[in-house]
């Protein structure tokens, strides 16, 4: 896929990792970039990378009212990053049921809900991309993030499960499972993170190239390192409590 005119559409585009996204693409040619944010006050320094081509959408990912509104303005979109995040610290034994549904809800059913809602825009635009931010958490847990590990999970699984419905519509799913990110998510946690700059080149490469599932830059060792034992990356995770 070649993003030269490309019109996309990234959740969570105010900060992080999805403004990022927002600057890449622009860089790589798209025509117009929807920036999604549950405030869209909070998009002026996204919108700011390029008034012209950048449009600022409010989206609340939890939200049925702004999923539907955002797919009659967004109608042009063929390439769809479920960027948007949701991280609630606690382990298994302590975590609320509160955090394990704010976890779900933006994790697993936003990205459901978006996805669901966008499927025939892509399709009645010639077919098209959604990519999916997961996380190596997704299948390798870190006891700390309790309801975050298995919200991503359940989105992981359902990631896989879209691709057979899409697929025949012409639309591909790339899941992106990534390792730590030098973003607010984890402000203040000791641990060796990414530049969002670094996972995102990774991630639309990736997409670029074809590919259906990406670990992008220091995820890529790491998930190695989990093929050849899991056991061995299960524990050094779990070290990191
Ligand atoms: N940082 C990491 O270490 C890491 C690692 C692997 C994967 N990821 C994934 O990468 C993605 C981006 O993460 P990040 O590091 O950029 O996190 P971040 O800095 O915490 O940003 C999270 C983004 O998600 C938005 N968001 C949260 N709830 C939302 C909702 N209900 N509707 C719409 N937007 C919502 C936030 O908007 P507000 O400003 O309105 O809160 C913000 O734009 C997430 O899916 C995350 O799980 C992150």
């Amino acid at each position: 896929m070649n993003f030269e005119n490309t019109i996309a559409l990234v959740t969570g585009a105010n900060r992080g990792v999805g403004r990022v996204y927002v600057a890449e693409l622009l860089a790589r040619g798209a025509a117009k970039v929807y920036a999604a944010a549950r405030n869209p006050d909070s998009l002026a320094a996204t919108v700011a990378l390029d008034s012209a081509r950048v449009v600022p959408l409010r989206l609340d990912v939890t939200r049925a009212d702004e999923i539907a509104a955002a797919v009659r303005t967004a109608s042009d979109v063929t390439l769809l990053v479920n960027n948007a995040g949701a991280l609630s610290f606690g382990g298994a034994l302590e975590v609320g049921q509160d955090a394990i549904d704010r976890d779900m809800a933006v994790n697993h059913g936003g990205l459901r809900d978006v996805t669901r809602a966008f499927t025939p825009v892509l399709e009645a635009n010639g077919g098209g991309t959604f990519v999916n931010m997961l996380t190596l958490l997704s299948f390798v847990s870190a006891p700390g993030f309790s309801a975050y590990n298995a919200s991503k999970a359940a989105a992981w699984s359902m990631s896989m499960s879209l691709r057979a419905y899409l697929r025949p519509k012409g639309i591909a799913v790339v899941n992106a499972f990534p390792a730590g990110i030098d973003t607010d998510m984890l402000a203040g946690i000791e641990a060796s993170k990414d530049t969002p700059e670094a996972v995102v080149r990774d991630v639309l490469d990736a997409v670029a190239a074809g590919e259906e599932d990406v670990y992008p830059a220091s995820a890529a060792d790491i998930f190695a390192g989990w093929r050849a034992d899991p056991k061995q990356v299960e524990a050094a995770f779990a070290a990191m409590m």
